[in-house]
C-alpha cells in the first residue's frame, strides 16, 4: 500500500489535484487522502469547485485562513505535522505555487517524507513575487519534480537538481480543462451574463504586484476604462482586489466604467464556458495564460514577466505589463482582427496525470 497526503489550499489548486485523485481512484494500492489547508475558504473561492470537479470532501480540513505570509505558513506548519504524526503518510503530494504548497513541503520533508510536486521548475525570476520563493523552496526540497514543458526541466537542472528527480509529464490543468470542456460548453453563463459569443473580454486581476500598489492599479484600471469604451469587458473580482479598490477610494471609477461589468468569483465550469466564448483573456494570474494557450484564445498578460515563457514562446500569449498605452494598443491590435496565432505545448494532451501516477507507483516499489 501507499498512503498519499493530497494537499489543497487556494482555488488554483483544485483543478490540479481532480485529474490526480480521479487517476489514483484507479489502483487500489493506493490509498488517497485529501487535506485542505484552508488558505481559500469562502464558498466561490472553494466549495464550488469541489462541486463543479466532483472533487471528494476533503478528509482533513485544516481550517487556517488569511493572514500575512509568516502567519498563513506557519498556522498551516503547524497543523500539518499533527495529520502527519497521525497518518504516518508514505508520500505527500502537493500542486503549483501557493503558501498551501510551501509549508506542506517544509513539514514533510523535516518528518522525512517524500514530497512530490506537480507543476515544478517554472520561474519567473522575480523574487518580489511570493509564488516565486514557494516554487524555488518547494522544487529545493522534493524529491519527484513533476513538470509541464522542458524549460522547467532547464531551470531546474541550472539550479542543481539531480536529473533523476525530474519527470517531464505535461500539465495536469489541461487534463482537467479536456475533461469539463464539453460541459462547460453547455453552461448559461452567457445567457446569464447577457453576454455574446466574442463580443466580450474577461478580465482577472489580484496579483499582489500589480493590485496593492495603488498607482500600478490606476495605470490598469485606466487601460481598462479605455478598452470598455469598444467591448464589454466581464471581471469575476478576487477579494484582495476588492478590498484594494475600497481601500483606494477606487470604487466610482470603476462604476464610471459601464461596459465593465463586475461579478462575484465564478466556479470552474461557468469560468471556462466564459472563456471558450471569450474575443480575449486579460489576466495576471498564471494558470489562464495556459489554459487559453490551449484553447487558441489570444491572452494579454498584465505583468512584466511570466513563470510560463512556453505560452508566449508558441502559445496565445503577450506580456503587456502595467503601462497604460501598452495594454490598450495590445488590445486594440486584437479587437482590429489581428490575432496571434499558437501552438499547443507537447504533452499538453490530457494525460499528465496519468503518467504522474504511473511514475508514483513504480517508483514506490522500486524502493
Ligand atoms: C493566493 C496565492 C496566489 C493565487 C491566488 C488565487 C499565495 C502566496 N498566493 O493569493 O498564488 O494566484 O491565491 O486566488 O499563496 N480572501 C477571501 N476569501 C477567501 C480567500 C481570501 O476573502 O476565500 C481574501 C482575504 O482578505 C485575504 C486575501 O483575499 O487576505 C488574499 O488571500 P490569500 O490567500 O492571502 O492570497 P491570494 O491573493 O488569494
Amino acid at each position: 500500500m501507499m498512503k498519499v497526503l493530497n494537499i489543497v489550499g487556494a482555488r488554483p489548486n483544485f483543478m490540479k489535484i481532480a485529474p490526480i485523485m480521479e487517476e489514483m481512484k484507479k489502483y487500489p494500492q493506493i490509498e488517497s487522502v485529501v487535506v485542505h489547508t484552508g488558505q481559500h475558504y469562502d464558498d466561490e473561492m472553494s466549495n464550488i469547485f469541489f462541486k463543479d470537479l466532483n472533487l471528494p470532501k476533503p478528509d482533513i480540513y485544516l481550517g487556517v485562513g488569511s493572514g500575512t505570509h509568516a502567519e498563513q505558513t506557519a498556522k498551516i506548519m503547524i497543523e500539518f505535522e499533527k495529520v502527519i504524526v497521525k497518518e504516518t503518510p508514505d508520500l505527500i503530494l502537493v500542486v503549483g505555487d501557493v503558501n498551501s504548497t510551501l509549508a506542506c513541503t517544509l513539514v514533510g520533508v523535516k518528518l522525512n517524507i517524500p514530497i512530490a510536486h506537480v507543476e515544478a521548475g517554472l520561474r519567473s525570476f522575480d523574487r518580489t513575487m511570493p509564488e516565486e520563493i514557494n516554487r524555488l523552496v518547494t522544487d529545493s526540497l522534493g524529491t519527484y519534480l513533476f513538470t509541464t514543458c522542458q524549460d522547467a526541466n532547464e531551470n531546474l537542472k541550472r539550479e542543481g537538481i539531480p536529473e533523476e528527480k525530474i519527470f517531464f509529464v505535461g500539465n495536469v490543468m489541461i487534463d482537467t480543462l479536456l475533461r469539463y470542456k464539453e460541459k462547460a460548453i453547455l453552461s448559461n453563463s452567457l445567457n446569464e451574463l447577457n453576454l455574446k459569443e466574442k463580443n466580450f473580454v474577461l478580465l482577472t486581476l489580484h496579483r499582489p504586484g500589480n493590485v496593492d500598489n495603488e498607482d500600478s492599479l490606476i495605470n490598469i484600471l485606466d487601460a481598462l476604462d479605455e478598452i470598455q469604451q469598444t467591448i464589454k469587458m466581464i471581471y469575476p473580482i478576487h477579494p484582495r482586489t476588492k478590498k484594494r479598490i475600497k481601500e483606494f477610494n477606487l470604487e466610482d471609477k470603476i462604476q464610471n466604467m459601464r461596459n465593465l461589468i463586475l461579478t462575484a468569483p465564478i466556479g470552474y465550469i461557468d469560468f471556462l464556458n466564459l472563456m471558450i466564448h471569450s474575443k480575449f483573456v486579460m489576466t495576471d494570474s498564471g494558470g489562464l495564460q495556459e489554459e487559453t494557450t490551449f484553447l487558441n484564445i489570444p491572452c494579454l498578460t498584465i505583468r512584466g514577466n511570466t513563470e510560463r515563457p512556453i505560452t508566449t514562446e508558441i502559445g496565445t500569449n503577450i506580456l503587456v505589463g502595467t503601462d497604460t498605452k501598452k495594454i490598450v494598443k495590445e488590445s486594440m491590435n486584437i479587437l482590429n482582427g489581428n490575432k496571434k496565432v499558437g501552438k499547443i505545448p507537447p504533452l499538453w494532451d490530457g494525460r499528465a496525470s496519468e503518467r504522474i501516477v504511473r511514475i508514483l507507483l513504480e517508483e514506490n516499489y522500486e524502493s
